[in-house]
């Protein structure tokens, strides 16, 4: 935002302060940036200057402008390596007031051409798995730890991990589900404290019990490409959706 139009809102919020307002009933639409410019709570003379503070995305505002903001807010990203190979960004897809929420490692190489998660080989399976828990696709909401394709399909490095998660982090935020289900090791290392290198951390070993991720459950279960090259183990990720049902 531009100096003079931070100042002109600087004075017109100290206007409303001294008048006794402590915040205002902005419109949520596109122009919501503006919206979260508060108002300071401390009437101290010193605090004039901190009068406006930006607070990210106004959380009284509908999940959609919510999403739209960081949507726009992520802009053609550049901050990580991974823009360069992909077509485009997959931000993720499904209903506001999902009360699960599927998280998986990254777009391949159909979700990066579609430009949606988990509409591949291992989307139809993932598909599967959420009508035979009684939703539709469109009942849940899918997302990915990064955002863009790694090329060749390789492991999202920690650097694009930790440069992608805050936004997946906010709109985790945003839907607000009951239960987040993690597929494979590297979604679910990514969500959880695990203490564990990388290297020596197992689904396997975690999968089966129910964690925390900011208040909301979290039940890690086996990546759907593992289970099309292990259809034996789709037993036990039955046995994770059941866990999920018990909590919502
Ligand atoms: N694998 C993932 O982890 N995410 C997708 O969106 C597709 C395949």
């Amino acid at each position: 935002m531009d100096i003079e139009l931070k100042e002109g809102l600087k004075t017109v919020l100290q206007f409303y302060r001294e008048l006794g307002f402590e915040s205002l009933p902005l419109s949520c639409s596109d122009e919501l940036e503006v919206a979260n410019y508060k108002l300071n709570d401390s009437r101290n003379e010193n605090s004039k200057d901190q009068l406006v503070e930006f607070d990210g995305i106004a959380p009284q505002c509908p999940k959609d402008a919510q999403l739209k903001v960081l949507r726009k807010e992520i802009g053609e990203c550049q901050r990580c390596k991974l823009f360069s190979g992909r077509t485009q960004i997959v931000f993720g897809e499904g209903s506001l007031n999902a009360t699960i929420m599927f998280i998986g490692e990254a777009p391949g190489k159909e979700e990066d051409i579609q430009g949606r998660p988990f509409v591949g080989d291992a989307g139809r399976l993932l598909t599967k798995l959420i009508e035979k828990m009684g939703f539709r696709r469109e009942d849940v909401y899918i997302a990915n730890i990064v955002k863009c394709r790694p090329q060749m399909n390789r492991e999202p490095q920690g650097d694009e991990m930790s440069t992608c998660f805050p936004f997946l982090d906010r709109q985790i935020q945003v839907i607000s589900p009951k239960v987040i289900m993690s597929l494979g090791k590297i979604a679910t290392y990514a969500l959880l404290d695990i203490k564990v290198p990388m290297s020596k951390f197992m689904i396997t070993k975690t999968r089966g019990s129910v964690y925390d991720y900011k208040g909301i459950s979290v039940v890690p279960t086996f990546h759907p490409a593992y289970l099309l090259r292990n259809p034996r183990d789709k037993w036990l990720t039955w046995e994770d959706a059941q866990a999920v049902l018990k909590i919502i």
